[in-house]
């Protein structure tokens, strides 16, 4: 499996979460813009006799629907991606009308990825989105009537003042959708909200009950949970982001785009005017190794095989990591079966603290 990761840098406004590299205040994508995209792949096309054919590619932002439907069909023409190919675009409700969809959907976009973030105007609009919630239901009933059968919804968790019934609303305006990506907010040092939190904050416990109430709910309506923030009806996860946590190769492009190539990891600079004027560098940030490994294995719920961790990376666990096991399973926080461990969800909230003593 192999996925292009395609970086789009602008936004109409920026979200008062959000530490993304993106410029708020655009209104297109520059074609010099697009045109460096295409640039980057045809300088990876002639990798040796391998031509690139990804199995996905995923336009993700910042706000990819600011591209029009030209400048995508001109990308996906130069991916070259496999007849099966999946390709994802992030939307945001407020960009894209019904003739819009349709036109991506003939350029060869058959993924798409709404960031809806909740069903509650007050919350949407105290963490600085553009759209309303009417909105996001308009994008939604527009993107299945235009042929969508694969649309993801983004939600955000644990907001200022959140309740269950605005988590029960959201889930109600996302009932369309095949996937469900739902992360609890982060106050993230390089956003508006790093410099100011907002009020009204749940605790980290309250966060918590929030992200183990949206597992339940989700799977009450048909969502498998996935991977840590990730639900999805039957056979419909997401191929590209599974690329990720499975540690296969992607090529990100773009500024500030990230990419593992052969067990080798690497990033561009955040600067689109750069990106736009001359090829970019790719920076080497360390490589996938076993730590690498275990971390986004554990991610998934299908956990982390240890002979596969063995035969990839000669790595076994010592009888210290074989104890540690033994008291997250007695915790209910994973499960074992003497060669896959995989956390459930209460271990998953607390992935971060769980990979620190296990590694
Ligand atoms: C790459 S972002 C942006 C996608 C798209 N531009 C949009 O906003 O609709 C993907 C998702 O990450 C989530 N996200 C971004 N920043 C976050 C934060 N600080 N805390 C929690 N979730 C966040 C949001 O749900 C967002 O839709
Ligand atoms: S959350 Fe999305 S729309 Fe908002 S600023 Fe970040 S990338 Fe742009």
């Amino acid at each position: 499996m192999f996925g292009i990761y395609c970086h789009i840098p602008y936004c109409a406004s920026k979200c008062r979460y959000c530490s993304f590299y993106s410029k708020g205040g655009s209104g297109d994508v520059p074609q010099g813009y697009v045109d460096a995209l295409i640039r980057e792949i045809w300088r990876f096309e002639p990798c040796g006799s391998v031509s690139l054919r990804p199995d996905t590619l995923y336009f993700g932002g910042g706000t990819p629907s600011l591209l029009t439907p030209a400048q995508v069909c001109e990308i996906i023409d130069a991916a070259g991606c496999e007849q099966t190919a999946e390709i994802t675009l992030e939307a945001n409700p407020d960009t894209v009308t019904y003739e819009k969809l349709c036109a991506y959907k003939n350029a060869g976009v058959n993924r798409l990825s709404f960031g809806v973030q909740t069903a509650n105007d007050d919350s949407l609009k105290r963490i600085g989105r553009s759209h309303d919630a009417k909105t996001a239901r308009a994008a939604l009933e527009a993107a299945q009537k235009a042929g969508f059968d694969n649309i993801s919804g983004d939600v955000m968790l644990a907001l200022p003042y959140y309740t269950s019934a605005e988590l029960d609303a959201t889930l109600d305006l996302l009932s369309i959708c095949t996937h469900i990506s739902a992360y609890i907010l982060k106050i993230e040092p390089n956003s508006i909200f790093g410099k100011k939190p907002p009020d009204g904050l749940p605790s980290d416990d309250e966060a918590a009950d929030f992200y183990l109430e949206a597992v339940d709910k989700l799977a009450a309506r048909g969502y498998a949970q996935y991977e840590i923030s990730n639900f999805a009806q039957k056979r419909r996860e997401s191929r590209h982001n599974l690329i990720y946590w499975n540690v296969h190769d992607y090529l990100g492009i773009g500024a500030a785009a990230h990419s593992c190539m052969g067990g080798k990891r690497f990033s561009t600079p955040e600067n689109a005017a750069r990106f736009i004027e001359k090829p970019v560098e790719y920076v080497q940030q360390g490589v996938a190794d076993a730590a690498d490994y275990i971390m986004l294995k554990l991610r998934l719920t299908s956990g982390l095989s240890l002979p596969a961790l063995k035969q990839k990376y000669g790595v076994s666990f010592t009888a210290r990591q074989f104890t540690f096991i033994e008291q997250l399973v007695k915790n209910e926080m994973a499960t074992f079966d003497g060669e896959t461990l995989a956390l459930t969800p209460r271990g998953l909230i607390v992935q971060n603290s769980v990979l620190m003593e296990l590694l």
